[in-house]
């Protein structure tokens, strides 16, 4: 038989694979899992259901349905002040994920090099690798995730086509300041290079922290991508409606990928959507008191237990430093709190690609019921 593709040789399951199968058969609390395990905003789910009986039922425009392209452009223009033309800088995708191999395959050459800062989604390397792109990463060092500028310069060649920021940041929970995002979008002036910035977390910032959009820094906004997801924001991650803004040209070459690959996104979820975003001011409080106190719990728990580290203030993950508990790197421990303690996280050395900083840390998420939080405790503190 003749060989599979080359460009997937090494692809390997994901490691939300492999720890989600691990913590079914040991019956482990998951909190590897990156979403939630209850539902989302209701009223989102009676707006799909009126949707669907007023007849939204048929495919969609292919770059997405006018009212979600309208809404989103509003709450960008609203909340950011950033202008984008429904008609030709708004596309809908199917999820974020969606979105971010749309970008890489529609801007990436053979041999170009992006980079990504690890530790990161993992979909980025793996949408660079099919892009036929090269990853180069450069490493966020904990304990604070920050970038070091020479680093970041020194990464630079004349191949480099890309930045990939993510932000707020999973997996660390961390939220970008203005003058870490103006560092890494200088270098992107000088260097003449997009912004990829994956902003799908920009609801979910607790405390002082303020989301930033990239595209909001002077000068940024025609080499930013931004890409966000009404699966995130609303809590809804099964819905699977993204979007891309950008200028007109790289959202052409996007939505001409988008238009073979998926070719156009569910409709009665997308009109729901449109509905939703105009309910952002009303929603959004709500939504983030309800993760600030399951963040603030979770948190607080962690720390009587013995594992010290700085309280994140973005998304719903925390990477909790292991190696003042255990010799074990993040892998063997996480396999042993499944197995012995019933407890599912994920190591995130897979996360990185040079740097073993990830190997001392595990990924928590607390997009959790209150009962699985202190379930995952209860089990936890057997270890401490
Ligand atoms: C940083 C980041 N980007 C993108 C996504 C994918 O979002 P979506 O579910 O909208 O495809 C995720 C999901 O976990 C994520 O954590």
């Amino acid at each position: 038989m003749k060989s599979t593709s080359l460009k997937l040789a090494d692809f390997k399951d994901s490691i939300f694979g492999v720890i989600s199968r691990l913590a079914r058969d040991h019956q482990a609390v998951n909190l590897g899992q990156g979403f939630p395990d209850f539902d989302g905003a209701e009223f989102m789910k009676d707006l799909v259901t009126q949707k669907m009986a007023e007849g939204h039922n048929q495919y969609a425009p292919f770059h997405g349905t006018p009212n979600l392209r309208t809404e989103v452009s509003n709450y960008y223009k609203n909340l950011y002040q950033l202008d984008y033309d429904p008609e030709t800088q708004v596309s809908i995708t199917v999820g974020a994920t969606e979105a971010i191999y749309l970008v890489l395959t529609a801007l990436t050459n053979p041999g170009d090099e992006i980079i990504v800062l690890e530790p990161f989604y993992d979909s980025y390397v793996a949408s660079i690798k099919m892009s036929g792109g090269v990853p180069v990463p450069v490493t966020m060092h904990a304990p604070d995730f920050s970038i070091d500028k020479a680093e970041l310069e020194n990464a630079i060649t004349p191949r480099t086509k890309m930045i990939i920021l993510n932000n707020p940041h999973n997996p660390s929970g961390k939220v970008w300041n203005r003058d870490e995002i103006q560092m890494v979008a200088d270098l992107a002036e000088k260097h003449d290079l997009f912004i990829l910035s994956d902003e799908v977390y920009e609801f979910l910032v607790f405390d002082d922290a303020k989301h930033v959009p990239t595209a909001t820094l002077a000068g940024m906004k025609d080499r930013t991508i931004t890409v966000s997801s009404a699966g995130k924001t609303f809590g809804l991650t099964g819905w699977k409606i993204g979007w891309i803004c950008a200028n007109p040209e790289v959202s052409r070459v996007c939505r001409l990928v988008h238009q073979y690959v998926t070719f156009s996104v569910s409709t009665p979820m997308q009109e729901a959507v449109a509905e939703g975003l105009k309910q952002l001011p009303q929603y959004i409080p709500g939504f983030v008191s309800v993760y600030k106190s399951k963040r603030d719990f979770f948190y607080a728990e962690m720390k009587k237990l013995g594992f010290e580290f700085a309280c994140p203030r973005g998304t719903y993950f925390m990477m909790v430093p292991i190696s003042e508990k255990t010799k074990l790197s993040d892998v063997d421990y996480a396999m042993k709190l499944i197995k012995e303690r019933k407890v599912a996280t994920v190591p995130p050395s897979a996360f990185y690609l040079k740097s073993n900083e990830g190997s001392k840390y595990l990924r928590f998420c607390f997009a959790k019921k209150e009962e699985t939080l202190k379930e995952a405790i209860a089990n936890l503190s057997l270890e401490a």
